[in-house]
């Protein structure tokens, strides 16, 4: 049903406009206390099967939202009452800032993907930090950009401002180096820039939240170089990282299925969906190959399925993040992708 609707109606509309709308209307009807009640226990993983203990945290199910839905930490329990075992809000600068100009999100629905280039729009982590304040149970994470007008030099202090404000209110932190619509923000990943930018948030962190350790992780383009890779995963075992999350959208435009000009037309950002999803998954297997069991692996890109979510678990990841899936497949997808997954974690273990 939500693919007819999707086809004949939201397919039609601006991207982005479609984004806020139903982000809206989710957060309103899960505002109505009986609706929510309902949701949530029709939705919410219940399954003893799927729970995951990382990052010494409780994770009800190892499927969350990936980062960039619920950039301003809206809602994340409306999103999380969907049945997501996380929600990662942000990505969050130091400043407030609009981002690029619209249009900024496109669809590629031959390809189940989109490119965006939304320039990290959002309200600045300490607006976000007010509003998780009294966000109520769920695992959150935060994730953590620099801002446009910071200069590549000064990144540090704008990434340990947001790193301040959001510590005592997030349950884990994402350093994210790895989007393509920051001029230069990606130049952070090269580990001569990126081990001391990690080094001061993890202090800012355990300055800011000094009874609880907050879990910190960095997130990665599929772009990267093999030796890159190699090189990042052995910088963050040296730092005693606690995670990497693999990966971002991506600046590679290779086969696709929509029509290059209409590609060509869209203009610059990071693709995501069904096309990353190779990239993605070889790149966590670098990363498991690499760290093995000394790091927690969290897979994103291209994730649509249940056999996708066990194929990646399969090949290294604790947690899983889905963002492109949820647009194309709708709000029962993590509903599904939970059911699928017990039955296959069920499987492999023998139990009926
Ligand atoms: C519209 C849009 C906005 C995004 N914004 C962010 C962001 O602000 N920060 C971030 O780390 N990743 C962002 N991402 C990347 C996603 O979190 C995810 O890593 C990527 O899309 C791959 O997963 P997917 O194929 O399931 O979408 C965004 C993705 C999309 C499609």
């Amino acid at each position: 049903m939500y693919s007819l609707f999707f086809n004949l109606v939201l397919r039609r509309l601006p991207a982005e406009m479609v984004h806020h709308v139903a982000f809206w209307f989710l957060r309103a009807a899960m505002g109505f206390p009986f609706v929510g009640w309902c949701v949530k226990r029709l939705l919410e993983p219940s399954d003893p099967v799927l729970r995951v203990h990382a990052l010494g945290l409780d994770f009800p199910s190892p499927i969350g939202l990936a980062a960039g839905f619920d950039k301003n930490a809206l809602s994340p329990a409306a999103l999380a009452g969907l049945g997501f075992g996380f929600i990662e809000v942000g990505t969050l600068t130091g400043q407030p800032q609009p981002g690029n100009p619209q249009p900024r999100l496109f669809r590629l629905s031959a390809d189940r993907a989109l490119i965006n280039r939304m320039g990290f729009n959002n309200d600045g982590a300490q607006a976000a930090a007010a509003r998780l304040a009294t966000r109520g149970v769920g695992v959150v994470g935060g994730n953590i950009g620099k801002t446009k007008v910071v200069a590549e030099d000064d990144a540090i202090s704008d990434y340990v401002i947001s790193a301040t404000a959001l510590a005592p209110v997030v349950d884990y932190m994402v350093v994210n180096v790895s989007s393509p619509n920051t001029p230069g923000l990606r130049n952070l990943q090269a580990v001569e820039k990126l081990s001391p930018l990690l080094q001061a948030v993890r202090k800012a962190l355990d300055a800011a939240s000094p009874t609880r350790r907050v879990p910190l992780l960095v997130k990665i383009a599929p772009d990267l170089s093999d030796a890159d890779v190699d090189a990042v995963a052995d910088m963050s075992l040296e730092l005693g990282l606690d995670g990497i999350i693999a990966t971002n959208t991506t600046i590679s435009r290779e086969g696709l299925q929509t029509p290059p000009e209409q590609v060509a037309a869209m203009g610059a950002g990071g693709l995501s969906g069904a096309p990353v999803k190779n990239k993605a998954i070889e790149v966590l297997r670098r990363l498991k190959a690499r760290t093995q069991d000394k790091m927690v692996l969290v897979a994103a890109g291209g994730i649509e399925t249940a056999d996708d979510v066990y194929e990646r678990i399969k090949a290294g990841a604790t947690l899983v993040q889905i963002y492109t899936g949820f647009i194309y497949h709708g709000p029962l997808l993590p509903y599904r992708l939970n059911r699928g997954l017990a039955q296959r974690l069920r499987a492999q273990r023998g139990q009926s």
